[in-house]
């Protein structure tokens, strides 16, 4: 019998309440974090741990199944790829921002200017809508330290408790996009792994419901 291969990220926010869904739906799954790879004792699924910004096109090319994941991952790489249930856990936001010290009015402010971000493609979308050109510059971690390194006049990037950029002197000036974990399911689906998705699916409204 096949299994469902389910794409969890490997450590980071969404990690501990990915885990958490999964077990509160039944499926237990021995959690030695040096694993990859791990299957559920009582259900036919593997767990995947893999880095966040991989599990796109992972689902696209059908190595995994399904994965928990930040919608605002999936709007900046996962075209074709569907959501298939909202799971309300790790909400965020994709915002710009700038330092506290940056006069400010609207985002023609950053016209020709450096933005430093992780999420080029989503920041991309937003300045073509609002006509606005800028220079990207695309960075994989510690996106909010870029102005005070001069190496950027805004950012943009996940705000979640808004501390980071608190921490970094910067204000919040636009938001683009509101993002949450949700359960997101490879184009590619065998009926046989479809049947497995259809149950999860099923448990976790079950769960979700009960959370409420
Ligand atoms: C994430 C994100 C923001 C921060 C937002 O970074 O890139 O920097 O969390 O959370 P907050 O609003 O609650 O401060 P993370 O700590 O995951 O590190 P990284 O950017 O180096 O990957
Ligand atoms: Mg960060």
């Amino acid at each position: 019998m096949s299994k469902l291969r389910i794409a969890v990220q490997k450590s980071g926010r969404l990690n501990e309440d990915s885990m958490r869904i999964l077990k509160d739906i039944g499926i237990s799954i021995d959690n030695g974090i040096d694993q990859l790879k791990a299957s559920a004792r009582n259900f036919p699924v593997e767990v995947f741990y893999l880095r966040n910004g991989d599990i796109p096109q992972y689902l696209k090319d059908g190595v995994v199944d399904a994965a928990i994941i930040g919608e605002n991952v999936l709007i900046e790489k996962g075209n074709g790829i569907n959501v298939v249930e909202k799971l309300g856990f790790s909400t965020c936001r994709v915002c710009i921002a700038v330092p506290k010290t940056t006069e400010y009015s609207s985002i023609k402010d950053l016209e020709g200017k450096r933005i430093a971000t992780s999420y080029p493609n989503t920041v991309e979308m937003y300045l073509k809508e609002n006509g606005v050109n800028a220079n990207l510059h695309i960075i994989n971690g510690s996106v909010e330290i870029a102005p005070n390194i001069g190496l950027a006049d805004a950012i943009c990037d996940i705000v979640s408790s808004g501390s980071t950029l608190f921490k970094n002197n910067l204000k919040e000036v636009e938001t683009i996009l509101t993002s949450e974990a949700v359960l997101a399911v490879s184009p590619i689906l065998t009926d046989e792994k479809q049947a497995i998705l259809d149950t999860i699916q099923f448990r976790i409204k079950s769960v979700l419901k009960g959370r409420d």
